[in-house]
């Protein structure tokens, strides 16, 4: 059997190869390297191409039996992620363009993969390319574009069974009625069709046709058959259609929406914390004066939404309650949106029972006594009028003493001054099990070109629990929630093992 390094010379110094152009040898001893490796040929001879990119200089190459250069079949290895994190971050997708208005969509989501590190290859039908061009598809997934069954070169280099396996999802954006017609029926007449025949990787597709398409009866036949056979779907989204004038269900979801199903469909981290539910409150409270005006305060909801969604990322089932705030909701949760700390009370309590409570929203600690039910005018002459403050409910206070108390419960505390003594204090008072304490201090010198804590980026909190106290770096709001779900994790299993 001939040597790696003899294929990595009978290839190295291209910028790309044919298979079908090697000497006998070199393609055997590569058909059995990647046999064992149980990978396509094509796929294999590209690994060692990156190979070769990343050493570069240190393989000789032959000065015979040099290959002819051909047609891309090998391409430039995976950059690193510019976005890091992503779930589905070193996974392989199957995109196949089909051929509707919305294949534009599908170049944004090419690129929303690849700066997450995911690795694509794309399949076009014919009617695709008369709406973007393969040239424009190959650039975004540097790679070769796939459009024909009966392609001799693909075919001995791929083939169209391997080509609908060496993947780990099968993407189908924009997915046309025509191509989901042929998927429910098992038609296979050209080289999309067949890969979504031969593949046994789990399929997405996300439907995108004009709203009489997607409500015709042979369409809601065919979408039905689908999710029989446990295809699954992101969308059709309702709004305006690309042709003027049309409106309603049938529109392509948003690149940033197929992404982050893909991350859920071939998320395979570990799960610690399924089966546990959690709540979590975030943002400000609005305690309303009149119909006009409220009492807020500084919080952006941040921290709290992050939490929210590492806990989720744990495999938590997430309830957020959320105060008015101007960030997009957290992955992987369901989202209770209230206004004032009376209407988060409610929501809170109406979500129990819960193992993990983490109660991080600035809620208003007074609300305006007697809501005006008119805007309060200004009476000339008469000066400002005098508010009137009454006490709000204490929410954490509360789920200490609730009969249905969730099994760990932790509070924040947005101190100014002697931190952790009025964070020891809130701890017994409230009969919470941690409080997470935070300097909001002007002086505090975090986040001080953001605003500070309240708003920003960054936050360094203590952990005081019953044993003591833990002092964290300064980290991102996001560090802080991974920190603190990991520290909750640990804990609950601790409970667990001695139980
Ligand atoms: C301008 C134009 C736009 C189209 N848009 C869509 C569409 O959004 N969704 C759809 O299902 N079909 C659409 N079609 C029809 C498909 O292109 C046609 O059914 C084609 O045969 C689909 O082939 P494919 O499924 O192999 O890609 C459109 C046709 C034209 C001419």
């Amino acid at each position: 059997m001939i040597e790696i390094n003899a294929i990595k010379c009978h290839i190295g110094g291209m910028a790309s190869i044919t298979i079908r152009n090697l000497d006998e040898s070199t393609k055997q001893a590569l058909r059995e390297r990647a046999a064992r490796n149980g990978r396509s040929m094509e796929e294999e001879a590209r690994l060692l191409l990156a190979e070769l990119e990343q050493g570069a200089g240190s393989v000789e190459v032959a000065a015979s039996g040099r290959p002819q250069a051909g047609p891309a079949v090998a391409a430039r290895p995976s950059p690193e992620p510019a976005i890091s994190g992503f779930p589905a971050a070193g996974k392989r997708v199957l995109l196949i363009i089909s051929g509707g208005i919305a294949a534009y969509k599908s170049l944004d989501l090419i690129r929303r993969l690849r700066e997450r590190g995911v690795r694509v290859r794309a399949v076009m039908t014919a009617a695709a390319q008369q709406f973007i061009t393969p040239l424009s598809v190959g650039a975004l997934t540097a790679d070769k574009v796939f459009t024909d069954l009966f392609d001799r070169e693909d075919e001995h280099d791929v083939g169209h069974i391997r080509l609908a396996r060496d993947c780990d999802l099968v993407v189908v954006a924009p997915a046309t009625a025509d191509l989901m017609a042929k998927m429910a029926n098992g038609l296979a007449n050209d080289l999309a069709s067949t890969a979504l025949l031969a593949t046994n990787r789990p399929v997405l597709i996300a439907p995108a046709m004009n709203p009489a398409m997607w409500s015709h009866k042979a369409t809601r036949r065919n979408a039905e058959s689908l999710r029989r056979d446990g295809i699954h779907f992101i969308g059709p989204m309702a709004g305006e259609m690309a042709e003027s004038g049309e409106a309603g269900e049938g529109r392509m979801a948003e690149p940033m929406q197929v992404v982050e199903k893909i991350g859920e469909l071939l998320d395979t981290r570990p799960k610690p914390l399924k089966g546990k539910r959690a709540i979590v409150t975030s943002g400000p409270t609005h305690e309303p004066i009149d119909p006009v005006r409220y009492i807020a305060n500084r919080s952006s909801g941040k921290q709290g939404h992050a939490i929210a969604e590492a806990l989720a990322d744990l495999g938590a089932e997430v309830i957020l309650v959320s105060g008015p705030v101007s960030i997009p909701d957290p992955k992987g949760c369901e989202v209770v949106r209230v206004e004032s700390a009376r209407e988060m009370q409610r929501m809170v309590e109406a979500a129990l029972p819960a193992d993990i409570a983490v109660m991080v929203a600035a809620v208003a600690d007074w609300r305006s006594k007697g809501e005006a039910k008119e805007k309060m005018k200004k009476e000339g002459g008469k000066g400002p009028s005098h508010l009137e403050l009454t006490e709000n409910p204490d929410i954490l206070k509360g789920l200490g003493h609730h009969k249905q108390r969730p099994g760990l419960l932790i509070g924040f505390a947005a101190e100014t001054e002697k931190i952790v003594e009025h964070a020891r204090a809130k701890l017994e008072r409230k009969k919470a099990d941690w409080i997470v304490a935070n300097d909001v201090s002007p002086d505090s010198g975090i986040g001080t070109t953001e605003g500070g804590v309240m708003g920003g980026d960054r936050n360094r909190v203590r952990i005081l629990t019953r044993e003591g106290v833990e002092e964290w770096p300064e980290l991102t709001k996001q560090q802080v929630a991974r920190r603190l779900a990991a520290r909750i994790c640990d804990h609950l299993a601790a409970v667990t093992a001695t139980a």
